[in-house]
C-alpha cells in the first residue's frame, strides 16, 4: 500500500470535491426538465427514493473500495481480487468509461465557455438567434475555447489532490451555491414564476410509466457520478478518520438539493417566457435547453430589465454551469490520470500530458462530428439512425456501460471482496457502523435487488439502443 498517497485535507474538502463531481450539467438543466416533463412532484419523489435506496449504497461501496486499496479502479479491483483477469478487466472498463465520458463532456463544456464569453461581451442577441448554436459549434472559435478548458483542467490537476482538486472545489462550489441562489431569487420575481413552480412540484402520477421510472434511475445514477470510477478514485484519497457513510449522505444530499433548486430556477424562467408552454413538448436534451431556449429567454428579459442586466443574468447563468462542468470534468479526468500514476509509474505531469494528448485528439474528433467533418458526423448506422462519433461515445459509454459498471461494483463488493471486508472498511472512522441498520441495508441491497435492477436496465438499454426492441415493453 502506498502510504505517501496524497489525501484530502479534511472531510469538508472531500465532500466538496465529491459534490463538485456530482453537481454538473445533469443537475442544472437535465434534472429540472426531466422532472417537469415526467410527473413533477411524482418524479421528484421517485428520484429521491432511488437516490436513497439504490445510489447511496453504490456510492458507499465505491468510496470503500478506493479508500481500502488507496488505488483507482484497475488497482482496486486488481488488488482485492488477487489480480484475477476478469476483475482487472472490470477495473479497466472503470477507467475507459470516465475517459470517454470526459471526452463528450469536454465538448459540451467548451460550448459553455464560448457562450459564457459571448454573453459577457454583449452578444446576447446573437446567442438568441436561431442559427447561432449550429454556427458556433462549427466555427474555429471552439478550438480556442477548447484550449481554454484544457488549460484550466490542466492547471487544477497538475496541482494535485489538495492544492488542485480540493482547493478548486472549495472556491468553485460555494461560488456555485451563491450564484444558483441569486438566480433563483431573481427568477422568482418574474411574471408567471409561480406557474412554473406549480408545474415542477405538483405531482402528476398518471405520467409515471415504466420508462419514466427507468429514466429517473439513470438520471440519479449519472447525477451522482456513479459507475464512472470517480468516487472510487476520490475515495482513494480519503483519510482513515473520515466516516464514509455520513460523507456519502452529504454528497448525495448536496447533489439532490442542487438539482431540486435548479428546477426552481429553470421552470419559472421557462414559464415567464411563455406562459402557455407545455413542458412535455420541451426537447429531451439539456443541450438544446442551454444553447437554444435559454438564450432566447435571457434576451426577452431585456424588455423588463434592460439589455445590460439581461446580459449580466445570462453571464451569471453560464458561469454557474461552467463552474459545475469544470468540477465534474476535473473529477472524471483524474481517473485516467491516477491510473497512469498508480499503474504505469508516471509522474502527475507525464500522466496529464498523456491523457491530454489522447483525450485532446478524441475531443477534437468529437467536436468535429457536428457537420465539420463528414467522416465523424456520419460514422455508423444503428438503432434506426445515422450516428456521429459524439453519438457513439454518448450511447456506448454514458447510456450503456454506466449501469454495467455499477453492477460490477455491487457484485464485486458482495461476492468477491466479501461483505465482511466491506463492513470492516466502513467501520473505519465510524464506530457505530457494525451491527447498525445501515450496515444491514447496505449488505442486503448491494447483494440482491440493486444488481438485479442494474442488470435489467443494462439489458433493456442494449435491446432498445442497438436492436430497437424492448425488454419491458417500453
Ligand atoms: N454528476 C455529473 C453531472 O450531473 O453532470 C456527472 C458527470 C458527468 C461527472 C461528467 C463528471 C463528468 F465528467
Amino acid at each position: 500500500m502506498n502510504d505517501n498517497r496524497e489525501q484530502f485535507s479534511s472531510k469538508l474538502g472531500f465532500i466538496l470535491a465529491a459534490a463538485g463531481s456530482a453537481v454538473g450539467i445533469g443537475n442544472l438543466v437535465g434534472f429540472p426538465v426531466n422532472a417537469a416533463k415526467n410527473g413533477g412532484g411524482a418524479f421528484l419523489v421517485i428520484y429521491a427514493i432511488f437516490v436513497i435506496l439504490i445510489c447511496l449504497p453504490v456510492m458507499v461501496a465505491e468510496f470503500a473500495m478506493g479508500r481500502h486499496t488507496k488505488k483507482g479502479p484497475v488497482g482496486a479491483f486488481g488488488t482485492l481480487s488477487g489480480q484475477q483477469p476478469f476483475w482487472r478487466g472490470a477495473g479497466l472498463i472503470g477507467v475507459i468509461t470516465p475517459f470517454m465520458i470526459g471526452v463528450f463532456y469536454t465538448v459540451i463544456s467548451v460550448w459553455i465557455l464560448g457562450y459564457l464569453i459571448m454573453a459577457a461581451v454583449g452578444e446576447l442577441e446573437y446567442l438568441a438567434s436561431p442559427d447561432s448554436f449550429g454556427q458556433y459549434i462549427n466555427s474555429p472559435y471552439i478550438f480556442a475555447a477548447m484550449l481554454g478548458v484544457a488549460a484550466i483542467i490542466y492547471l487544477i490537476l497538475k496541482l494535485g489532490v489538495q492544492d488542485g482538486i480540493e482547493k478548486a472545489s472549495k472556491i468553485l462550489m460555494p461560488a456555485l451555491f451563491v450564484m444558483l441562489l441569486a438566480l433563483v431569487g431573481f427568477v422568482l420575481t418574474l411574471d408567471n414564476a409561480s406557474a412554473g413552480i406549480s408545474f415542477y412540484i405538483i405531482p402528476q402520477f398518471d405520467k409515471i410509466t415504466a420508462s419514466v421510472v427507468n429514466g429517473a434511475l439513470s438520471q440519479a445514477f449519472f447525477s451522482l457520478s456513479l459507475g464512472m470510477g470517480i468516487l472510487l478514485t476520490y475515495g482513494s484519497y480519503l483519510s482513515r478518520k473520515t466516516n464514509i457513510v455520513s460523507s456519502a449522505k452529504m454528497v448525495a444530499l448536496t447533489d439532490t438539493s442542487v438539482a431540486f433548486i435548479a428546477g426552481l430556477m429553470i421552470l419559472p424562467a421557462i414559464f415567464s417566457f411563455n406562459p402557455d408552454v407545455n413542458p412535455s413538448e420541451l426537447s429531451d436534451s439539456s443541450v438544446s435547453l442551454i444553447f437554444v431556449l435559454l438564450p432566447k429567454i435571457f434576451l426577452a428579459l431585456q424588455t423588463s430589465i434592460g439589455f445590460f442586466a439581461a446580459s449580466a443574468i445570462a453571464t451569471l447563468f453560464f458561469l454557474l454551469v461552467f463552474f459545475a462542468a469544470i468540477t465534474s470534468l476535473v473529477s472524471i479526468i483524474e481517473v485516467p490520470v491516477a491510473y497512469l500514476i498508480d499503474e504505469k509509474n508516471k509522474t502527475r505531469k507525464q500522466a496529464l500530458t498523456r491523457v491530454g494528448a489522447i483525450g485532446g485528439g478524441l475531443t477534437v474528433a468529437c467536436a468535429l462530428s457536428f457537420g465539420m467533418v463528414a467522416f465523424f458526423t456520419e460514422m455508423v448506422t444503428y438503432g434506426g439512425g445515422m450516428k456521429s462519433f459524439f453519438d457513439i461515445i454518448y450511447d456506448l459509454f454514458y447510456d450503456t456501460i454506466l449501469p454495467l459498471n455499477g453492477l460490477l461494483v455491487c457484485l464485486f463488493v458482495s461476492y468477491r471482496w466479501k461483505r465482511h471486508e466491506l463492513n470492516k472498511e466502513l467501520s473505519v472512522g465510524n464506530d457505530e457502523f457494525e451491527g447498525s441498520l445501515m450496515q444491514k441495508y447496505i449488505n442486503f441491497s448491494l447483494s440482491t435487488f440493486i444488481p438485479v435492477i442494474l442488470l435489467a436496465i443494462f439489458i433493456n438499454t442494449v435491446a432498445q439502443k442497438y436492436f430497437s426492441s424492448s425488454l419491458f415493453g417500453f
